[in-house]
């Protein structure tokens, strides 16, 4: 039976995605919010940490505190690692208990390639296998099959969303594929400082992570399931914004194949989609045009060399990147409007 309205709680509410999540969440009409999980600042108020959310909402409480049987969707936007604890403990005791997980703790299929990323073993690997890694536009028919839906990175889904309808459609060489990311600083979450020690951090761009990002596995992973040739590299960059990302992907295209048939077999493939917004051959984009939206918007630019092409694919690391994304995987768990919340 399709329910109308459900009961969640959002682990992780006060980070930087966490209170993307509460606030958009905060204005969803089917969804009511009954507890919201950090480990500090016990009793405060979710308007301490956001002016942005006006609704009255449960104050901060530990999720050692939590009812489950009376919730019907867990989000958790905890640190990596932290998710696979806590879902390894719910799943079976609460069958009708689901999950959105933002971290990265089920976007690995294999529990080997986990360790090698993320340097710890698996804590719940038998359960991998019963998540599914999703963006939205790639996964509608699936995601209701699943009581896990894995929320992919931020550079991956800005990266995927428009090189996979290209490799489908064989429109590209696929073995010389460069990426250049640039994000600002809240994809590092609310300690970026310890985690990025830079110079001039509000006034630097800083290139990082240049071969080794752990973002690529989950993106290898993706193109594996297309072709084994798949080639790419893959540089991000961290920008003194707050938010956004812009990914510049340079690709050849086959021969004879132009720009428009390009531009226009992405348009085709996302024709249903109304957060994916292609926009004509050799628009000019940037961050600015999609902060606060869950819009992901790609652009196809000729270069001065003939056969290259540069797509620049920008998208709020916040919105699209993660909450935004988390709450449209979870409109089609539950068959609510997919734009319901972030529209
Ligand atoms: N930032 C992005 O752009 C982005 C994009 C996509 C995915 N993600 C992923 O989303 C997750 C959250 O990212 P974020 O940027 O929001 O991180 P963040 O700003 O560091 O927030 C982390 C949240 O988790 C809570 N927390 C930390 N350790 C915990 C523990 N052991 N038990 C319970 N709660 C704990 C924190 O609360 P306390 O302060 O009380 O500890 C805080 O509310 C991460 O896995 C990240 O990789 C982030």
């Amino acid at each position: 039976m399709t329910k109308n309205s459900i009961n969640i709680v959002v682990a992780g509410a006060t980070g930087f995605v966490g209170l993307d999540l509460v606030y958009l969440l905060s204005k969803h009409s089917n969804v009511k919010i009954t507890s919201l999980c950090a480990q500090k600042n016990i009793g405060k108020k979710i308007q301490s940490f956001d002016v942005r959310i006006k609704k009255k909402l449960p104050k901060i409480s530990k999720i050692e505190k939590v009812n489950w049987s009376t919730v019907d969707l867990l989000f958790l936007s905890l640190p990596n690692g932290e998710a696979q604890g806590l879902i390894r403990k719910l799943y079976h005791k609460y069958p009708n208990l689901k999950f959105i997980d933002l971290s990265a703790d089920f976007r690995l299929e294999n529990g080997t390639i986990y360790k090698k990323h993320y340097l710890k073993n698996h804590k719940a690997k038998k359960l991998i296998n019963r998540s599914l890694y999703s963006i939205t536009e790639l996964n509608k028919k699936k995601i209701r099959n699943f009581r896990i839906i894995s929320n992919p990175g931020c550079y991956p889904t800005s990266i995927q969303i428009p090189l996979i309808p290209l490799f489908e459609k064989k429109l590209i060489d696929i073995k010389d594929i460069t990426i250049d990311s640039k994000s600002g600083y809240s994809g590092a979450g609310k300690n970026y400082k310890s985690k990025f020690k830079i110079k001039n951090f509000y006034s630097s761009t800083y290139a990082y992570a240049v071969k080794n990002h752990r973002h690529t596995a989950e993106i290898d992973q993706q193109f594996r399931k297309l072709s084994n040739n798949i080639l790419f590299s893959f540089n991000p960059h961290l920008l003194p914004t707050f938010r956004g990302i812009l990914s510049s992907i340079y690709v050849y295209k086959k021969k004879n194949v132009t720009i428009k048939k390009i531009n226009n077999s992405l348009k085709k493939y996302y024709q249903k989609d109304v957060f994916i917004k292609i926009c004509k051959p050799n628009t000019q984009i940037g961050t600015g045009d999609v902060i606060d939206t869950n819009d992901c918007k790609i652009s196809v630019c000729q270069t001065r060399i003939k056969n290259k092409i540069v797509i620049f694919s920008a998208i709020d690391n916040l919105v699209k990147g993660a909450a935004g994304q988390a709450i449209q995987n979870m409109n089609i768990m539950y068959k609510f409007k997919e734009t319901a919340g972030l529209k």
